[in-house]
C-alpha cells in the first residue's frame, strides 16, 4: 500500500497481543467485547492528541499553577452501527464527556454497498471534533458514506478510528477524504471474494453481539 499522510497505523506489541486474541475463533463474546473496548482505549490515546484544550488555574497544596484541561462538549464520537457500538465505552474510559451520535449502516451481502438505515447526531456537531468509530474498514464503502453524511451535516474536523483495515478500504478512504485522519491498530493483507478482511476476525457485529 502507498504511504498516506492521513493514515496512522499503530504498531505496538500490547495492541498486537490483544489483536491476536481478538482474531482467535475460539474467543467468546464476553472476551471479544472486552478486547474491542481495550484496543479502542489504546487507539484513543493516540487519536485524541489534537483534542482542544484550555488553560485553567489549579491550586496544588503548595502553590497556584496554570494547567491545560480538555474542553468539554468539543468532541463527538459516532459509532457506525452495529459493530462501532462496541468501541464507545473504550473512548469514554479516557474521554467520558464525549457526546455520542449514531449512524446505522449495513452492507448489502451481494453488492457490498452500504445502506444507511439510521442517523441521530448531537446538536451542534458541525462545531465539534468528530471521531467516527467502526472496528472494520473493508471495502471502505461504509466509512466513505458515513464521512460524506457528516460533511453534508457541516462537520469539518473528522477522524476515523478502526481496529482492522484492509489496504483496499484504507486507500479508498484516504484518497476520497485526504482531510480525514485514519487511525488503525493494524493493516491486514487483503479482502476475500466476499469482501471479508484476511486474516481478519470474521464478522465483528456477530462476534460482539452473539448473533451467529
Ligand atoms: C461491517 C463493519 C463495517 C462494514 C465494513 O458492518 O462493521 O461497518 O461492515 O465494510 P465496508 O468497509 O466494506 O463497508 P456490517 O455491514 O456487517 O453491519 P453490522 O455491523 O450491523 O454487522
Ligand atoms: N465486516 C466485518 O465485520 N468483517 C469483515 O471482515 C468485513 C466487513
Amino acid at each position: 500500500m502507498k504511504n498516506y499522510k492521513n493514515v496512522v497505523i499503530l504498531d505496538h506489541p500490547l495492541i498486537r497481543h490483544k489483536i491476536a486474541l481478538l482474531r482467535d475463533k475460539t474467543t467468546g463474546t464476553k472476551q471479544f467485547r472486552e478486547l474491542i473496548e481495550e484496543i479502542t482505549t489504546l487507539i484513543t490515546f493516540e487519536s485524541f492528541k489534537e483534542v482542544k484544550t484550555k488553560t485553567v488555574e489549579i491550586e496544588t497544596p503548595l502553590e497556584k499553577c496554570e494547567q491545560k484541561v480538555v474542553v468539554e462538549g468539543s468532541v463527538a464520537i459516532v459509532p457506525i452501527l452495529r459493530a462501532g457500538l462496541g468501541m464507545v465505552s473504550g473512548v469514554h474510559t479516557l474521554f467520558p464527556t464525549a457526546k455520542v451520535g449514531h449512524i446505522g449502516m449495513y452492507r448489502d451481502e451481494q453488492t457490498l454497498e452500504p445502506k444507511e438505515y439510521y442517523c441521530k447526531l448531537p446538536d451542534g456537531i458541525e462545531h465539534m471534533q468528530v471521531v467516527l468509530l467502526d472496528p472494520m474498514l473493508a471495502t471502505g464503502g461504509s466509512a466513505c458514506d458515513a464521512i460524506n453524511l457528516l460533511k453534508r451535516r457541516g462537520c469539518k474536523d473528522i477522524k476515523l478510528m478502526n481496529i482492522i483495515g484492509a489496504p483496499e478500504g484504507v486507500e479508498k478512504v484516504a484518497e476520497a477524504h485526504p482531510d480525514v485522519n485514519i487511525y488503525l491498530s493494524t493493516l491486514d493483507r487483503c479482502l476475500n471474494e466476499n469482501g471479508y478482511i484476511l486474516p481478519g476476525l470474521g464478522d465483528a457485529g456477530d462476534r460482539l453481539f452473539g448473533t451467529k
